[in-house]
């Protein structure tokens, strides 16, 4: 880490360095672009759910190569971009970047991006609110090969529908582009170096830390015990975007090596706490089918580019996506503080709503998933459900993942019922295991196991649905279970 604290923020925008000080390392990425004149970037929600606000980002693939990542700029803090190489819907043309964001310089037709040229050509841009984000996600996607549905997930259009957007895509879809973005790429260096930047901020002294070594984040809690933890912002992001809070210490786990590692054993998978989501989606595709499922319906390729598995467990949300999977599976958590590191059952980790077994001075370094739950067992049945009002980019009303391992005989040896969305945390149906444990994997077993399931969870009713619809959910779900795996 160095010594003397920073007072400027460095990075590049289109290409362009850009040096600032006096702004707040909590100031999203967003609200910088638009006050320094760069309005192409355009904000629609402020919460990561329309897309509007997309850029690309410079970053570390799955591949470990450097990609070009779509990333909802409402959620990113300027501390996080420290470094970085950020692209926006107004740098991409072909002609000459703009030397200021504040100099209009002509684009023609033939200047145009391939992806803007083909939102033109199939008419995807109407009001064109939307559009900047589209065609930065298509832009990402351009890179990697893969424009299609899944790469505008996370982007809304309210009136030129989506099929001239599809065909956009579709257009663009088998290009095989040699251009100058692909030599920036070439070129980009992915390593993140460390960050100790210090501002004032109406009086307030802000810091933000980006270290590179667990050791260091040890160290900074030790001399900041109230520090904020972040990530990839998705969920701070929120509180950001808004102006909810003042951060006086903020440490970013992003660049800290030991957490971004994922580890094979023969008898688990281990997780750094800052993996990205999109990483763990494509390195573990196949090994964890019920994390398959689930991961695809978690918000969008903008935010699974950034979300971290440390963090969503780490805000113990009792609707995050990911703990009902994570307990179906077993899953442990790794602490690591100044007098070591211990592990506890993630069942165990959760103590009240937005409430962890985390001690102030410790950070969550990994999570564990056991490769069975019964190790050498005949068969194993696990799924995720998830049902919000949209099927994609929405929060649930309630999450359910199972797993159950049985023998050559159909008997049940484990089961494990993890559920979201029914009570203060992300809870597991333990009476239920109980009772399922030796019993055959029948119909009938599941009429038996349906009164105590119905009386497992005392959920709320809010906004998102009632408690008895809820209740209703909590039965329903594990029936369909059975019915996907007789
Ligand atoms: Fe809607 Fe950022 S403004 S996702
Ligand atoms: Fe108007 Fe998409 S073009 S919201």
């Amino acid at each position: 880490m160095p010594q003397q604290l920073d007072v400027q923020l460095s990075f590049t925008i289109n290409g362009e360095p850009v040096s600032i000080k006096d702004v707040s390392p909590a100031m999203t990425l967003l609200e910088y672009l638009r006050l320094s004149g760069r309005s192409g970037t355009k904000e629609g929600c402020g919460d990561g759910d329309c897309g509007a606000c997309t850029v690309a980002l410079i970053g570390e693939g799955a591949d470990g190569q450097p990609h070009y990542q779509a990333v909802n700029s409402c959620l990113i803090p300027l501390g996080a971009v420290a470094g970085r190489q950020v692209l926006t819907a107004d740098g991409i043309t072909n002609g000459q970047i703009p030397k200021s964001p504040l100099v209009k310089e002509p684009v023609t037709a033939a200047d145009l991006h391939p992806v803007q040229a083909a939102m033109v050509e199939t008419g995807g841009s109407q009001c064109g609110y939307c559009t900047p984000g589209f065609i930065m996600s298509l832009f990402a996607a351009y890179y990697d090969g893969t424009p299609d549905d899944l790469s505008v997930e996370g982007n809304l259009c309210r009136c030129t529908g989506y099929i001239p957007i599809r065909r956009a895509a579709e257009l663009v879809a088998d290009a095989a582009p040699q251009d100058r973005f692909v030599e920036q790429l070439t070129s980009a260096s992915l390593e993140l170096a460390a960050l100790a930047y210090t501002t004032q901020n109406n009086g307030h002294s802000e810091q933000f830390y980006r270290p590179t070594q667990l050791s260091e984040v040890l160290d900074l809690l030790q001399r900041y015990p109230d520090a904020t933890l972040v990530a990839g912002a998705t969920d701070l992001g929120l509180e950001m975007s808004w102006h909810r809070q003042h951060y006086p210490v903020l440490i970013s786990l992003e660049a800290v090596t030991e957490l971004k590692q994922i580890c094979h054993t023969d008898d688990y998978v281990e997780i750094g706490a800052a993996v990205p989501l999109s990483h763990i989606e494509t390195n573990l595709h196949g090994v964890f089918p019920s994390l398959d499922e689930m991961i695809h319906w978690f918000a969008a390729r903008q935010v699974r580019n950034r979300a971290t598995l440390g963090g969503n467990i780490g805000t113990a949300s009792p609707i995050g996506d990911l703990p009902p999977v994570l307990l179906s599976l077993d899953a442990s958590v790794k602490l690591a503080g100044s007098s070591g590191e211990r592990t506890l059952p993630l069942a165990d980790f959760f103590t009240g709503y937005r409430q962890t077994q985390r001690q102030p001075g410790e950070v969550i370094a990994s999570v564990q998933i056991p490769k069975a739950l019964v190790p050498g067992t005949a068969r194993r049945l696990a799924q995720a459900y998830k049902i919000g009002k949209r099927g994609t980019d929405d929060i649930s009303i309630v999450a359910a993942a199972f797993a159950v391992d049985v023998d050559g005989d159909n008997q049940i040896l484990k089961a494990r019922l993890g559920y979201g969305g029914v009570a203060a945390t992300p809870a597991r149906a333990i009476a239920v295991e109980d009772f399922l444990l030796g019993k055959p994997w029948t119909a009938d077993t599941i009429q038996a196991v349906k009164p105590i399931l119905q009386e497992a969870f005392n959920p709320l009713t809010d906004l998102r649905g009632s408690a008895e619809y809820r209740k209703r959910l909590v039965v329903n779900l594990f029936e369909k279970f059975f019915v996907e795996f007789p």
